[in-house]
C-alpha cells in the first residue's frame, strides 16, 4: 500500500505519519512550505506542483490534472490530505474517490473551510477538535471515519487552539491512515 501525502503548510502531521511508519511514497505539495523539507530530509520523493495563480481564473481542472498525474506516477492507492492549501476539482474524486483521506481541525459539520479554528473561537464554542474523514465533491462533507474534541482555553488565541488540536491530530490521524493501510482500501 501506497500513500500520497498532500500537505502546504508546516507538515507536523506528515511528521506524525512518519514516526508512525506510515508507508508514504510521495509528498506533493502546491507552494514551498515544510513539508517538503520534511519529505526531503526523510529521503521521501516530494513534488512541488506549484499553483502560481490564486486569481479568479485559476484553472482548477488544469491544476487538478497535474496532481492526480503526479499522484499516479508514484502509485498512490491512497492518498492523505495534511493541511493543503488548492480545494481540488472533481477530477480528483473520480480518480482517488474511496481512497482519499482528510483532517480538519473542527468537529464536522462545524466549522467547515480553510479558517474553521479562528471561526470556532469567534463563535464563542467551548468545545471543538478535528475530524478525519473521507474525501468527496462537497468539500469538508464527506463521511467522517473519526472525530476528537478539544476544549476551548478562555485564553486561547486562533494559534494556542489550533497547536493543541494539531497535537490530536497527529494522533488521530495516523491512527485512522494505519488501520486503512492495514485492511486495504477498496479499488
Ligand atoms: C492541520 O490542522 C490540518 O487539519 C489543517 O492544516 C493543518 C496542517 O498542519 N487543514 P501541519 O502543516 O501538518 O502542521
Amino acid at each position: 500500500m501506497q500513500v500520497g501525502v498532500l500537505a502546504s503548510g508546516t507538515g507536523s502531521i506528515l511528521r506524525a505519519m512518519l514516526e508512525r511508519r506510515i508507508p508514504v511514497a510521495v509528498v506533493i505539495a502546491d507552494r514551498p512550505c515544510g513539508a517538503l523539507d520534511i519529505a526531503r530530509d526523510a529521503g521521501i520523493p516530494d513534488e512541488l506542483v506549484e499553483r502560481t495563480d490564486f486569481s479568479k481564473n485559476f484553472d482548477r481542472v488544469a491544476y487538478t490534472d497535474r496532481v492526480v498525474a503526479a499522484l499516479r506516477a508514484h502509485d498512490v492507492d491512497l492518498v492523505t490530505i495534511a493541511g493543503f492549501g488548492t480545494i481540488l476539482s472533481p477530477p480528483f474524486v473520480e480518480a482517488f474517490g474511496g481512497r482519499a483521506l482528510n483532517t480538519h481541525p473542527a468537529l464536522l459539520p462545524a466549522f467547515k473551510g480553510w479558517h474553521a479554528v479562528r471561526d470556532a473561537l469567534e463563535a464563542g464554542v467551548d468545545e471543538t477538535g478535528c475530524t478525519v474523514h473521507l474525501v468527496t465533491e462537497d468539500v469538508d462533507a464527506g463521511p467522517i471515519l473519526a472525530q476528537e474534541a478539544v476544549p476551548v482555553l478562555e485564553d486561547d488565541t486562533e494559534e494556542t487552539l489550533h497547536e493543541r488540536i494539531k497535537e490530536v491530530e497527529r494522533r488521530l490521524y495516523p491512527d485512522v491512515i494505519e488501520k486503512m493501510v492495514r485492511e486495504g482500501v477498496r479499488q
